[in-house]
């Protein structure tokens, strides 16, 4: 704890007026210590709106209020506008591509941005499909079930901390991040705007004033981007077999349907303890509750922050997020993501660890029993368990089923069932044709 979060307090709040909404940006400032560009980097990069008034933004003023299908296409343009980039070179759609579930298109823990693409970011790309029932980030979170009503602890929220609330605050970090689309301000992505080969639709949909009043444009900019983003065709098109399943369309193979008995099973996998496989209250499963876990995933030493091994990404507590910077408990907690398209990601994890979906079944399977073949060691030559947490914080760890097992021990699925699991997984692909 003392590592990084002494470190990195006290912050420094910078607030951005003058909006017709209000974002308070919390940003942390790291004191000192190398390597001092990536904390800088990490904290800028980071800025995490701590309060909102989303009624204020929906009522942006705008001369003309475009129609739903306007929005979607005018957010489909910008999304894949490499204009609105200090680079030039960079859209959303570089990082979540289209024909990977809106995730990365290539094998990369973490993808390259900045101005020149040549700074390496901080985690893996998430795909942003199925999203559109995110609750907001609460820490006592309760659905409200009847049986299952209890709290289930922090939950929701975009990115991987959660630290954003709605899909137009989130899509504002990206646009303004040294790590990414690399825009110094919100006046620098609207001049990027105004001269980019959207600018003449965006007139269109908003109103000819609307590119020259800055903030009416960037607001109208992330309302078309979150509009888009709520397009179902494109973002949850329940089109995987698993969904002809469900319907009674199509049937699994005896391999797949042992993969959902395993994925269920709460002696085995347990999977579906925390990524939901079954229809609740008429909603086909989005494969995750929202909850945050800390899973103790591996280090990564292909990120290039994790070269300086004082620096940890520590999800919930920080450094990303800082408004639960004091809750050591929480050090280490990601978001569950949903498992719809698993099978078109290439890297696994918030930090890419993984690349391939075997690689993870071991994980889960056995972290306890055979953990040297996850972790790092200690100088001495001793196994470093749980090496991408500081050593206080190890305790913090998940350790119920599949995890648990003794050193040595059997572990919570067997290669068989690693593989009908797998096999499993890949029926939650969109773009299956019934016979
Ligand atoms: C350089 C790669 C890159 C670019 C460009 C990029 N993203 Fe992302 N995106 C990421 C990463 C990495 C995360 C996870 C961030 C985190 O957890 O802090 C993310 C997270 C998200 C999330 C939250 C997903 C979740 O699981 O909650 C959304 C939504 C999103 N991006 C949309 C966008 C939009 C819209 C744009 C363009 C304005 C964009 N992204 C541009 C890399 C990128
Ligand atoms: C206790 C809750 C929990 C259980 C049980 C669980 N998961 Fe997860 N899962 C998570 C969390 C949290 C993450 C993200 C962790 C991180 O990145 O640090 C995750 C990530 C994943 C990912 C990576 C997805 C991506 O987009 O990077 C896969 C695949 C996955 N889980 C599959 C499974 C399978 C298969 C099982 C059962 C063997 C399982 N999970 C059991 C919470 C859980």
């Amino acid at each position: 704890m003392s590592l990084i979060l002494h470190r990195l307090l006290p912050g420094r709040v910078a607030l951005l007026a003058g909006v017709t909404f209000s974002i308070v940006l919390l940003a942390c400032q790291p004191v000192a210590a190398p390597p001092a560009t990536i904390a800088r980097k990490a904290a800028k990069a980071s800025m995490a709106p701590a309060q909102m008034q989303p009624a204020s933004f929906y009522e942006t003023p705008f001369e003309r209020r475009p129609s739903v299908a306007e929005l979607t296409e005018l957010g489909r343009a910008l999304f894949a506008e490499p204009a609105l980039s200090e680079s030039g070179k960079m859209s959303c759609q570089s990082c979540h591509s289209p024909q990977h579930a809106y995730s990365a298109p290539n094998a990369l823990p973490v993808q390259m941005g900045g101005t020149h693409l040549t700074t390496p970011g901080l985690r893996a790309v998430p795909s942003i499909m199925y999203q559109q029932a995110t609750p907001a980030f609460s820490e006592h979170f309760s659905d409200n079930d009847g049986d299952d009503s209890a709290d289930q602890g922090p939950t929701g929220g975009r990115t991987w901390d959660g630290r954003v609330s709605s899909a137009h605050d989130q899509a504002a970090l990206p646009l303004l991040s040294p790590l990414e689309m690399a825009n110094s301000d919100r006046a620098s992505v609207v001049i990027r705007l105004r001269s980019s080969s959207v600018a003449a639709r965006f007139a269109t949909a908003f109103g000819a004033q609307t590119l020259s009043d800055p903030e009416k444009a960037w607001n109208g900019l992330l309302w078309a981007l979150e509009v888009f983003q709520q397009s179902p065709g494109d973002f949850y098109p329940y089109s995987s077999k698993y969904d002809a399943v469900l319907r009674g369309q199509a049937q699994l193979s005896t391999q797949e349907r042992r993969g959902l008995e395993a994925f269920n099973d709460a002696r085995r996998g347990n999977c579906a303890q925390c990524h939901p496989s079954a229809i609740k209250r008429g909603a086909f499963p989005a494969f995750t509750d929202y909850g945050h876990i800390n899973l103790g995933v591996p280090r990564n030493r292909h990120i290039a922050a994790n070269a300086n091994s004082t620096w940890y990404d520590l999800g919930l507590c920080g450094p990303m997020r800082t408004d639960l910077a004091s809750r050591a408990d929480y050090c280490g907690r990601f978001k569950t993501p949903s498992l719809r398209n698993v099978g078109l990601r290439k890297s696994f994890f918030h930090n890419g660890v993984f690349h391939s979906l075997d690689d993870v079944m071991r994980f889960y399977a056995e972290r306890d029993s055979q953990p040297q073949l996850f972790y790092g060691r200690t100088d001495q030559g001793g196994l470093q368990m749980f090496d991408d947490l500081p050593p206080t914080m190890r305790g913090n760890v998940h350790v119920e089923a599949p995890f648990g097992a003794q050193r040595g021990g059997k572990p919570a699925l067997t290669r068989a069932e690693m593989r009908d699991v797998v096999a499993f997984l890949r029926t939650l692909s969109d773009g299956f044709k019934p016979g």
